[in-house]
């Protein structure tokens, strides 16, 4: 329970707006008379055939389940009981039911597995170019929207805001055959809200009801238009129409634009204001494999026990037989280790970085001395040079942050606080919540000090007061002028920079490995932009997302796994325009093993938290390089039935591994007894406490996807702990779509304390095939 409430803390440490608070999980416990949503899934060759078709089989299990109650009053019609019934990316239902009827439903033959409700959390101008999908006179590297404009991204999220330039679809062409899905109409949204750019538009609420009561219509859009704001910024980075003078009160001043500015995009309303729950997400999921969506995009989380349990691993499963690529957040719990969600190997697992963009801020100390930070507070020096305010901090450089010296709402005293800049440290509530409660207190402005936690890394906002984010070092010398006689400053804001060094650093709120479900799987897959991005913006909700912020935007700046995710998912379109015949894995694939591990001032990858280097728990395979991945040589392809040889090899039991099976009736092939035998773009070997196991031998078989008579070399960086071999050393292609195996044996010399980190490339003058290994020795207490 500790652990849980310090990743709590966590999570509200790395995120100013609530909503992309991820990774929470909160069954949905009631006492054993009252209902609560289940999930049940139900393998589909059971079916009797007396029943005409599931649906009756279904409705005839859940009523002899109801049925067998104590003669008890029941008002509600039997039939109700079923809110969903799922045919494709997952089969079974989701049902109303007490404890008593979901144990009895569980006796009966063809239940495989009953999931109970979980509620899940949510978790750009300059992205395009930054990823070097245009080059600097704003051309698009890929001009070919014909190919783009096949690929539709389903968005699972809080709806979309159709009004949005980003949505426009002037010059698009006709829907493609294969897409069908639709749009749902309610308040404020019609079938004239759908057009060629958002494709479909369905919401997801029956979930969310059963367990926290019917939607108030008044308050709340039951229709896919988005209250909040996430899923309009989502769905436009991921294939926002381009918008040229886009920006935030004159910040991040550009063309905005989607990854996949052709491709179209399908909204599926998941999220409503209490959370989004998990029967809803899977219908989401099973509804966009039905409806022909070729990319997921799923920028929320919950937390994970095992693949078996968790409906979302079970879902993208499904649609990974479908071949749907799915790309995920990773989650917004770093810079604790182990932080990560979503980590199913199907699954795109992506972490957060920054750009070379930034939105400076100064603090003038009154010695003179100035401090940079960053803020997208809306005038440009409100606080004017030359006047001084008094400065007050409520905590003390020998203490922890205390409720004041974080300005918690109802711990400012307006006597102490009004006319002056108050130094608050980040933590707990949501950043701008702090700037307001500065105001509501009569305070004038804020200086928001990072704790040891963020370090130095900067997260801009659109403040409600003048404020400034300033990273922990700055912030102890302020803190200390603050403490002596007199202290003034003042605050200026300085707009918009670009070519910030070094840049990318990984986000320190960018969730951790190493991935405790199954250490043999690195992840995240690979880190995107993900601090500081504009996008599109609700029309119903200031870019604060506070309720008292009156401000409208068409854009707003967001900083999230939530932003990295959609920047993967339209580049994901992007690779499957260009190459329809490539699975869902070789396009991971191709963006893992084309990342890159420097920043561009040429050394390796930093982490924002600690200004130190980063490692593969933190980057996974570094960072995304779409033009790169277009033509990435070779490809580690994966099958369905490999990933279930991958749950095989976990030691998943038969009814465990019922669950994944239901489609093809798969069975284990023993094809690999280690996990990390999976035909995975990284490797990680993982030596037992048992030290008797001194011999790793990871196999792996690469696709040739560049041109025939390609021939590769191996390169191998050098380890403290193990001797590594390559055999065979070299791979020499003759043909396109040639396979070829190596295996990579690992020979532990002595056993590290500390996880080593390392690559391994294939390469020629064409190519660099690069895959990260990390080597973990398990100790008794890992
Ligand atoms: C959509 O874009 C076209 C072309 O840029 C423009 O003429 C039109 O006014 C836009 N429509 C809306 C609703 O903004
Ligand atoms: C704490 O602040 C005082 C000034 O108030 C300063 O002298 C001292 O060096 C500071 N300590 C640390 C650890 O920064
Ligand atoms: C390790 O090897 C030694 C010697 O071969 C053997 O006695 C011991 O039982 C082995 N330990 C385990 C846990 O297998």
């Amino acid at each position: 329970m500790v652990w849980i409430s310090a990743k709590w803390l966590f999570l509200f440490l790395s995120s100013s707006h609530i909503a992309l608070v991820t990774c929470t999980i909160t069954t949905t416990k009631s006492p054993s008379s009252s209902k609560a949503t289940y999930i049940v899934q139900i393998d589909k060759w059971a079916k009797p055939a007396l029943f005409v078709d599931h649906f009756q089989w279904y409705s005839s299990m859940v009523k002899s389940a109801v049925a067998s109650q104590p003669a008890e009053v029941e008002e509600d019609d039997d039939e109700d009981r079923i809110i969903y019934t799922y045919h494709t990316a997952f089969h079974g239902l989701a049902a109303h039911l007490t404890k008593e009827e979901m144990e009895r439903l569980k006796e009966k033959n063809g239940v495989m597995a009953v999931f109970p409700e979980t509620k899940y959390q949510l978790h750009t101008t300059r992205s395009p170019l930054f990823l070097g999908l245009q080059n600097k006179y704003g051309m698009n590297v890929w001009s070919d929207k014909v190919s783009q404009s096949n690929v539709v991204i389903g968005v699972l999220d809080t709806g979309i805001w159709p009004e949005s330039p980003s949505f426009n679809d002037t010059g698009m062409t006709a829907i493609p055959n294969h897409w069908k899905g639709k749009c749902d109409v309610g308040r404020g949204f019609e079938s004239r809200h759908c057009n060629r750019k958002i494709v479909g538009a369905r919401v997801f609420y029956k979930g969310y009801e059963a367990a926290s009561g019917r939607i108030n219509e008044q308050e709340e859009f039951k229709s896919p238009r988005d209250q909040d704001g996430h899923g309009t910024h989502t769905a436009a980075t991921v294939a926002g129409t381009p918008t040229p003078g886009a920006n935030l009160f004159g910040y991040a001043y550009g063309t905005a634009q989607g990854m996949a500015p052709g491709a179209r995009v399908a909204a599926y309303k998941v999220c409503w204001t209490g959370g989004c729950f998990s029967s809803d997400i899977l219908s989401a999921v099973d509804q966009a494999v039905a409806d022909g969506v070729n990319i997921l995009s799923i920028s929320l989380g919950g937390g994970i026990s095992s693949y078996y349990r968790d409906s979302l691993a079970i879902a993208t499963f499904g649609a990974m037989e479908k071949g749907v690529f799915v790309s995920c957040s990773a989650g917004n719990g770093g810079p604790e280790p182990v932080s990560l969600t979503n980590v199913s190997p199907w699954i795109t697992t992506v972490g957060a970085s920054t750009m070379d963009r930034d939105f400076p801020a100064t603090v003038k100390l009154g010695t003179g001395r100035v401090f940079t930070g960053t803020s997208l507070y809306q005038g440009r020096a409100i606080l004017s040079k030359e006047a001084k305010y008094s400065m007050v901090y409520f905590g003390s450089n020998s203490t922890s942050p205390t409720p004041s010296s974080l300005c918690l709402e109802g711990t400012l005293d307006r006597h102490s606080v009004a006319g002056k800049i108050v130094i608050c440290d980040r933590g707990i509530s949501p950043r701008v919540q702090k700037g307001q409660v500065v105001k509501e207190a009569g305070g004038i402005g804020m200086i928001l000090c990072n704790t040891d936690v963020n370090g130095e890394e900067l997260v801009a906002d659109s403040h409600l007061i003048p404020a400034v984010a300033v990273g922990e070092t700055v912030g102890k010398l302020i803190k200390n002028y603050a403490s002596t006689r007199k202290a003034t400053a003042t605050l200026q804001f300085l707009g918009t920079k670009t070519g910030i060094r070094p840049s990318p650093v990984v986000a320190a709120f960018s969730s951790r490995g190493p991935n405790f479900l199954s250490l043999e799987i690195l992840k995240p897959d690979f880190v995107a932009p993900g601090v500081n991005i504009l996008a599109a913006w609700t029309g119903d909700l200031g870019p604060s997302s506070l309720p008292t912020d009156r401000r409208r935007t068409k854009f707003n700046i967001l900083s999230g796994t939530s932003m990295s995710c959609p920047h993967v998912s339209g580049i994901a379109a992007l690779l499957k325009a260009s190459h329809p015949d490539w699975s869902a894995a070789a396009i991971k694939s191709a963006l893992m093993t084309t990342s890159y591990v420097h920043d561009n001032t040429m050394n390796p990858l930093r982490d924002a938290s600690t200004g130190q280097p980063s490692t593969p728990f933190d980057h996974g395979a570094g960072h995304v390089n779409p033009v790169k991945a277009l033509n990435p040589g070779l490809v580690y392809d994966i099958e369905a039935q490999d990933y279930f040889d991958f749950l095989c090899a976990q030691g998943l039991t038969t009814s465990e591994l019922a669950v994944f099976a239901k489609f093809a009736n798969r069975k284990c092939r023993q094809f690999f007894a280690d996990p990390g035998g999976l035909n995975y773009p990284a490797l990680s070997a993982v030596f037992p406490e048992n030290a008797n196991t001194s011999v790793i031998t990871l196999r792996r078989t690469v696709t040739n996807v560049g041109r025939s008579g390609s021939n590769y070399h191996v390169v191998v960086s050098p380890f403290k702990g193990v001797a590594v071999k390559v055999e065979p050393p070299r791979l020499s292609f003759t043909q396109r779509h040639q396979k070829l195996s190596y295996k990579v044996t690992f020979i532990s010399r002595s056993r590290q304390t500390e996880p080593e980190f390392g690559q391994l490339i294939w390469q020629n003058k064409a190519h660099m095939v690069r895959s990260p290994i990390v080597i973990t020795w398990l100790t008794p207490f890992s």
